[in-house]
């Protein structure tokens, strides 16, 4: 069998490590060949392809980005047309032309949607979820998720430091699009007094009320973090305009910090690695076994797979009973 591999959407620490876990199974324990598509879905645009080898396969499980390249391609967009071009019906002939049994797509919500509606039209497609967000439905944690966190876990800790040292309110900004569960679970980690989530509406009153209780306390100073995608003026970034409401709630010096694209560079964590080994490994193993149509996923400890039809583009969000959020409230950190 020959297979097809591309990564799509925003990078992430871990892709490399699931290009390796695919390949390796794939050509030493399959006895299949693999072809790496360069920049996501416009690659099966282009045909532009390259074959994995050892030797590209090589020094990938604890490199950063995706040595395949990415892009936020949508074939299907718009019906698929631009110009003279159907896009999906040149990227059939270009699948029969490259000899592909199948396509493997590595990417986060817009991946598994554009992956589904491959599958609908005939494509074998195997799909791994892939974002630093773990917003992507049907999976427990996707690769990404644990290194992002540990990213802006260190920052969040390091954040205690001016913070106490200048008796300030420090506000972070972490990412996550519409979801909060690189905020909830960074927040935690790292110590946060204030945490807010898109998914859980905030009171600043109430926020400045938790930082003045603090500061009677004896405590006089607090850590605010804000996931990007939180309510706002609509005007400034969150950060910035959560900093600038909580000082004037409290006439207490507050600073921002937006951390930005720091969540998705550098080497994944080892649980990133080897969830990436686990993930790309299952990808292999549906292909050999003709099981197409599905993205791995992890169920508790499980590796497993679900139909894309089933969980393609729906968003998994957080919830008020998620525990961390029921023991943060406990501990009397204000989620709003
Ligand atoms: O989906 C991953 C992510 O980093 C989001 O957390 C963030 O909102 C978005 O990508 C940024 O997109 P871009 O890389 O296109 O700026």
């Amino acid at each position: 069998m020959r297979i097809g591999i591309l990564t799509s959407g925003g990078d992430c620490p871990g892709i490399n490590a699931t290009i390796r876990g695919v390949s390796k199974a794939a050509i030493n324990h399959y006895g299949m060949e693999v072809l790496g598509i360069h920049s996501g879905f416009q690659g099966l645009l282009t045909k532009d392809v390259e074959p994995m080898t050892e030797k590209s396969l090589s020094g990938l499980l604890n490199l950063g980005g995706t040595i395949l390249g990415t892009s936020r391609e949508k074939p299907f967009k718009k019906g698929g047309i631009m110009g003279d071009v159907n896009k999906p019906a040149l990227i059939l002939e270009n699948i029969r032309e490259l000899g592909l049994d199948c396509v493997v797509t590595i990417g986060g919500n817009g991946t598994q949607k554009t992956a589904a509606k491959l599958a609908g039209i005939g494509v074998n497609v195997v799909s791994v979820p892939k974002t630093i967000d773990n917003d992507i439905w049907g999976t427990d944690f996707s690769f990404g998720f644990d290194s992002a966190v540990t990213i802006a876990t260190d920052a969040i800790d390091r954040l205690h430091s001016t913070a106490s040292s200048h008796k300030r309110v420090m506000v972070i900004e972490v990412m996550g699009h519409k979801a909060g569960w690189i905020a909830l679970y960074s927040g935690m980690a790292g110590g946060g007094d204030v945490i807010l989530l898109p998914e859980i509406p905030y009171d600043i009153h109430r926020i400045g009320e938790t930082i003045l209780n603090r500061l009677k306390k004896g405590k006089p100073y607090s850590i605010v973090v804000v996931a990007e995608g939180i309510q706002t003026d609509g005007k400034k970034r969150a950060a910035e305009y959560i900093a600038q409401e909580i000082e004037y709630e409290t006439g207490i010096e507050t600073r921002e910090t937006v951390l930005g694209y720091i969540q998705r560079g550098g080497s994944p964590t080892s649980f990133d690695r080897n969830l990436s080994t686990r993930m790309g490994g299952h990808a292999a193993e549906l292909i050999a076994t003709g099981q197409f149509g599905r993205m791995v996923t992890l169920q508790g400890n499980e590796i497993t797979s679900a139909p894309l039809s089933e969980v393609a583009g729906k968003l998994k969000l957080v919830t008020e009973d998620n525990d961390l959020v029921i023991q943060g409230r406990r501990m009397g950190i204000c989620f709003g």
